[in-house]
């Protein structure tokens, strides 16, 4: 960021935007690796870029995002709504959502305004990241840390935090915190599954990203093992 303020004060307006452009086009490149990685069914990047919804409810959201944190409270909210009607996807604007977020099909998912979702998450159609209806607190929404996964249907429901590398099974209504590596599901969510073992944390963080260093198997040092594990997802 301090580079980028650097290159703003010296630079001229033509690079500036061309460099903006190029972060962009990075950061949706990216974005769409990680759903050629995750969806078993996806062939090229430019098929997903142009027929996922989640992909286009993640474009308009950054757009909305934007107005949003500039005061322009009413065009953020209309855009937000009109990626609604396109995408079936409903992400308030004031969400924060960080990087390689996926959203598999995409239908039915609603994000409330004080929801945070850190790197390299996943949900599914279905899911809601909302409030219980009785928070009076300026956080409603539940954190999401890097790396969680939300199966279809679920409910993540109050200013909770799952924790990093942490699964919530398809069908599960979530009220409490869920620590690290652990998986919940059921009504309400209780946990059913918690990795402790090191080598075994490797291979689940390894099956929800593969493009990092550390997510090569400490055994065997191979990252295609890892890949044909995050497809099984
Ligand atoms: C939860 C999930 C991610 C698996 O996580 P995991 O950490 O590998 O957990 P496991 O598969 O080892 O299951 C642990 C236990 O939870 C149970 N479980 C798994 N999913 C469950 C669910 N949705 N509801 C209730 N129990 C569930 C398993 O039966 C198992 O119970 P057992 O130990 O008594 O046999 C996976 O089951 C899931 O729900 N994925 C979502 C996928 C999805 O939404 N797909 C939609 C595709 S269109």
């Amino acid at each position: 960021m301090r580079n980028r303020n650097v290159l703003r004060k010296n630079a001229d307006p033509l690079s500036c935007a061309i460099e903006v452009a190029g972060s962009k086009l990075h950061r949706l490149s990216d974005l769409l690796g990680a759903y050629q990685r995750r969806d078993p069914a996806a062939r090229s990047k430019l098929e997903i870029l142009l027929l996922y919804p989640g992909v286009h409810a993640m474009i308009m959201h950054r757009v909305s995002n934007w107005f949003w944190t500039h005061h322009m409270h009413f065009i953020a909210r209309l855009n937000s709504q009109i990626a609604r009607h396109i995408t079936g996807i409903e992400i308030h604007p004031g969400a924060t959502i960080g990087r390689r977020f996926v959203m598999d099909h995409g239908m039915g998912i609603v994000i409330g305004e004080t929801t945070v979702v850190g790197d390299d998450c996943m949900i599914y159609h279905g899911v809601t990241l909302g409030g219980t209806g009785k928070e009076r607190t300026a956080k409603r929404h539940p954190t999401l840390e890097d790396h969680v996964l939300v199966g279809c249907g679920a409910s993540v429901l109050g200013p909770i935090t799952v924790h990093s590398h942490s699964r919530v099974a398809s069908g599960a209504v979530l009220l409490h915190d869920v620590p690290e590596y652990t998986t919940v599901a059921g009504i309400p969510a209780k946990p059913v599954r918690s990795v402790k073992d090191k080598h075994q944390k490797a291979a689940s963080s390894a099956s929800l990203r593969v493009d990092d260093e550390d997510d090569i198997c400490p055994d065997c040092h191979d990252k295609k093992r890892h890949l044909s594990r995050a497809t099984h997802l």
